[in-house]
């Protein structure tokens, strides 16, 4: 039996890099998903590249409560109820000393990470069958703290609370929540990060960060899809309310 036969999902962020792994290895798991992203282009491809039936997609900006109504009344149309949400759409903003740092980076990053994972549960869990699953993709950025990174690290970290209050909320129903929590992982968001920041401390940001992690480099978008697969499936039947690593040691 696969681990998500007959399941329905949701993930946002679908188009991107963490997201498109998650669809593939859901699909593969015998599940049906919607993915949701703002980039339509990006959908299209990643549509095009999953290339299955039971995959459909909505353009939607995760921070809009109208827009986060009508792709949960998309996958209700769709599915019937909704078994797996992933909330997992992300942006990066700045970094900056905090007496510089820019306020509408502060305010957007907050509104897709934090807004959009409480948006997203706040219309979807109506529809969510017992037994149900929630996966918010944290990092590891919410679990440590580190100069410049106000509006990512403080976003990254109230996804956990976030994380907490459903899983109490949901439990009697048998809805779990979890969060996951990647290390650096070698794809265009991660690298878009080191660039900026491996610019600004004249560093290698790539092997800036492969000394942080204790097992020596980056993790795959696959490998963090694995851990996702895990939390929302029921071989993770009595975990909730967990944080889940998967980022080769870096927090510890
Ligand atoms: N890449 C890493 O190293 C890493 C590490 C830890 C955590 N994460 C987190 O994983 C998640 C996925 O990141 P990724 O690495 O796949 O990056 P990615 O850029 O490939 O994917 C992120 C997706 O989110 C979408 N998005 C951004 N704003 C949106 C909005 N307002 N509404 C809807 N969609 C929106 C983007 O269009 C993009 O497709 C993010 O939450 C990110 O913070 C990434």
């Amino acid at each position: 039996m696969r681990k998500l036969e007959g399941k329905t999902c949701i993930i946002t962020g679908g188009a991107g890099s963490l997201g498109c792994a998650s669809a593939r290895l859901f699909l593969a798991e015998g599940a049906r998903v919607l993915l949701v992203d703002v980039d339509a282009r990006g959908l299209d491809r990643v549509a095009a590249e999953l290339h299955s039936a039971n995959v459909d997609i909505a353009v939607a900006d995760v921070s809009s409560a109208e827009a986060t109504e009508h792709y949960v009344q998309q996958a209700v149309a769709w599915f019937g109820a909704i078994d797996v949400l992933v909330s997992n759409a992300g942006n990066f903003g700045a970094v900056s000393p905090i007496a510089s740092y820019p306020d509408q980076a502060f305010d957007t990053v907050l509104a897709v990470h934090v807004r959009g994972a409480y948006l997203a549960a706040k219309h979807a869990v109506p529809h969510m069958n017992d037994g149900g699953s929630i996966v918010i993709t944290s990092s590891v950025a919410g679990m440590r703290g580190d100069p410049g990174v106000y509006a990512y690290i403080t976003a990254k970290h109230a996804q956990v609370g976030l994380m907490r209050c459903l899983a109490k909320e949901l439990a009697p129903r048998r809805i779990r929540v979890n969060t996951i929590h990647p290390g650096p992982i070698d794809n265009a968001f991660q690298l878009a990060v080191e660039q900026g920041l491996g610019g600004a401390l004249g560093v290698d940001g790539t092997a800036f960060f492969n000394a942080m992690i204790p097992l020596g480099r980056h993790g795959s978008a696959d490998e963090v899809a694995r851990s996702v697969l895990y939390l929302a499936s029921d071989d993770s039947s009595f975990t909730t309310g967990t944080t889940l690593m998967v980022d080769g040691g870096m927090s510890i």
